[in-house]
């Protein structure tokens, strides 16, 4: 019996049967879910379940659980699925909007068949994540909801730029709401299902708050020095987009001919605006200068300091399996290179 998983140190054999027992329901349940509509949907909806993924919102949840009374619940996988089918849905709209050929090592929905597919099928999963959580009940209803809403105004704000506001403090923003909103959520649901007490419930979300935000850093440095066989998914997507992550606002505000080559590359001469890249030499020019850039140490520096305030968190929380595999998974979170 293997006691990794998803690259997590989860100690014991038991505790590791335990977490990979509960990952394989969510599985079941997730897949049936996304394939109980018409036979016309079906393809599309399952389509990147299917297609892989890490599962780390599950997870997430799951590790959450075990702060509680009843951990790995029914209403745990429940709560799991529905975050995942969440987030599954928010890829397949992202990918529309990034204009992004593949996601999970396959071709993105957009890419196999159109942005109208793309969009329905990320409809359809939205629609059964809001059925399955009124399982739940109201109260979860409303914690889904207003999560969701937070994401589209993170994935909103990151469409609509900084505006001559502070860049960094836009982009913090930004990834708190469209990624690190779901990651809290995915910690909440999952103390909250297992009937862990209020107190602990604020500080698995506290911890989901941090995490996630951390983990959509990651995402952007992934985006910046990962290779699709580790990603699954194709470098320098945000550059395209005109879409300035922290290792390049770090980076173009550095110093030297590099710096100075960036800035020409990567900002509007006229408006200093972001200036999205259309031509594959110059993508690959800028991921160059930015992998060796001062900006990619600093937003690594960042990561570190964010995984030494979720571990400051933590360490509120009883010893035990599931707090050392929080542990490992802050690890995780900050050091991933896909
Ligand atoms: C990708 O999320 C989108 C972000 C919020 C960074 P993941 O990196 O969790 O993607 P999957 O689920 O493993 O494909
Ligand atoms: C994804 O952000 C956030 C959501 C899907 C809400 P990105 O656009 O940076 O994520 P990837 O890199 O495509 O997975
Ligand atoms: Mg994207
Ligand atoms: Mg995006």
């Amino acid at each position: 019996m293997k006691t990794t998983f998803a690259g997590l140190e989860l100690g014991s054999e038991e505790f590791a049967a335990e977490v990979a027992d509960a990952l394989d329901r969510v599985e079941d349940l997730l897949i049936a879910e996304l394939s109980s509509g018409d036979e016309v949907l079906l393809e599309a909806a399952t389509h990147l379940a299917k297609a892989g993924g890490k599962r780390f919102r599950p997870m997430f949840a799951i590790l959450a659980s075990n702060f509680g009374p009843e951990p790995v619940s029914d209403d745990v996988i429940t709560a799991a699925t529905v975050v995942e089918m969440t987030h599954l849905a928010t890829l397949y709209h992202d990918d529309v909007m990034d204009e992004a050929p593949l996601r999970r090592g396959a071709q993105s929905a957009n890419a196999r068949w159109s942005n109208s597919i793309a969009i329905l099928a990320g409809d359809f999963l939205f629609a059964r994540a809001s059925r399955l959580v009124s399982t739940l009940g109201p109260e979860s209803v409303r914690i889904i909801a207003e999560t969701f809403a937070e994401l589209v105004t993170g994935q909103m704000r990151e469409t609509v730029g900084a505006r001559g506001g502070d860049a960094v403090d836009h982009y913090l923003r930004v990834v708190w709401e469209k990624t690190g909103s779901l990651i809290a959520a995915a910690g909440r649901f999952g103390a909250m299902t297992s009937g862990a007490d209020p107190e602990r419930i604020e500080i698995l979300a506290k911890i989901g708050d941090i995490v996630g935000v951390a983990f959509q850093v990651s995402d952007d440095v992934i985006d910046i020095a990962s290779v699709t066989d580790d990603s699954g998914k194709t470098p320098g997507t945000d550059l395209r987009e005109g879409v300035h992550t922290l290792p390049v606002l770090y980076a173009l505000g550095g110093e030297g001919p590099d710096a100075v080559r960036l800035r020409e590359l990567l900002l509007d001469p006229e408006t200093g605006a972001a200036r999205p890249l259309t031509d594959d030499d110059e993508v690959t020019e800028a991921l160059n200068l930015l992998v060796a850039s001062d900006g990619m140490t600093a937003a690594r520096r960042r990561l570190e300091e964010m995984a030494d305030e979720a571990r400051a968190e933590l360490a509120k929380l009883p010893e035990g399996p599931a707090r050392d595999a929080f542990e490992s998974l802050v690890s995780y979170t900050v050091d991933r290179v896909g």
